[in-house]
């Protein structure tokens, strides 16, 4: 499985695996502190862990200093690899996430993960505070976005999602890909649900979304959150 790293800014990288057969990236994004902790937005998949560590140690950092990990929802592209970040971390890893979410986490891997409530923001590190925004049902239940409060980055799971390798951040206007993967997988629940979401998203000045699935998006955020409102099933 190709899988690459990629540098974003001083503190945050990218890392991505893409899969052929079915056309899609899979990313896992790094945020790292000064004195090189790792908060590690997405686990990726369990099986992909070695790569994910390997990718990690190859920019200079330290699989065994990852000491936050937060999970958007309780999935295996979100949390599968947690077991596996618990037992090579030397750190007293935390793990953030939707009560639903550290319910399962706590009960299957022990991961003595703390729930987060809706718009509450976690000061990382300085300058990175961190702001979690329940967004029910799309697609899961448990489901959150993490918005990057001083870097107006918003991480956003599975949604804005497009096919394809991830390539940086994306400066074109992606939203004929955004709607093709919504309707091609048709993952997204009601309206009611996906329109609570990106009024709430929409609150935050956002720069750049990353989405777990597909390359970061610039430029045309307004209109990407303004196009999914009007979306017809
Ligand atoms: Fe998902
Ligand atoms: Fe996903």
């Amino acid at each position: 499985m190709p899988s690459k790293i990629v540098k974003i800014r001083e503190n945050l990288y990218v890392n991505s695996i893409f899969i052929d057969k079915i056309g899609l990236s899979f990313n896992q994004f790094i945020v790292v502190s000064k004195d090189e902790k790792i908060t590690l937005i997405e686990t990726g998949f369990r099986n992909d862990f070695a790569a994910l560590a390997e990718n990690i140690t190859s920019i200079g950092l330290n699989p065994e200093n990852i000491n936050n990990v937060i999970v958007p929802h309780f999935e295996a592209d979100e949390m599968g690899a947690l077991p596996e970040i618990l037992n090579v971390s030397k750190q007293k890893v935390k793990v953030y996430a939707h009560p639903i979410c550290t319910f399962g986490l706590n009960d299957i891997f022990n991961a003595r993960a703390k729930p987060v409530k809706d718009n509450e923001i976690i000061s990382i590190f300085e300058g990175c505070s961190l702001k979690f925004i329940y967004t029910q049902h799309v697609h899961q239940w448990d489901s959150l976005v993490v918005y990057w409060i001083e870097q107006k980055i918003l991480f956003s799971s599975d949604l804005f999602i497009q096919k394809g390798e991830f390539t940086g951040i994306n400066s074109e206007n992606c939203i004929t890909e955004i709607i093709a993967s919504i309707h091609k997988d048709n993952y997204l629940p009601s309206h009611n649900h996906l329109n609570h979401a990106l009024d709430k998203i929409k609150e935050n000045k956002i720069d750049i979304i990353f989405p777990m699935h597909g390359s970061g998006l610039s430029n045309h955020i307004d209109l990407y959150i303004d196009s999914l409102k009007e979306l017809t099933f």
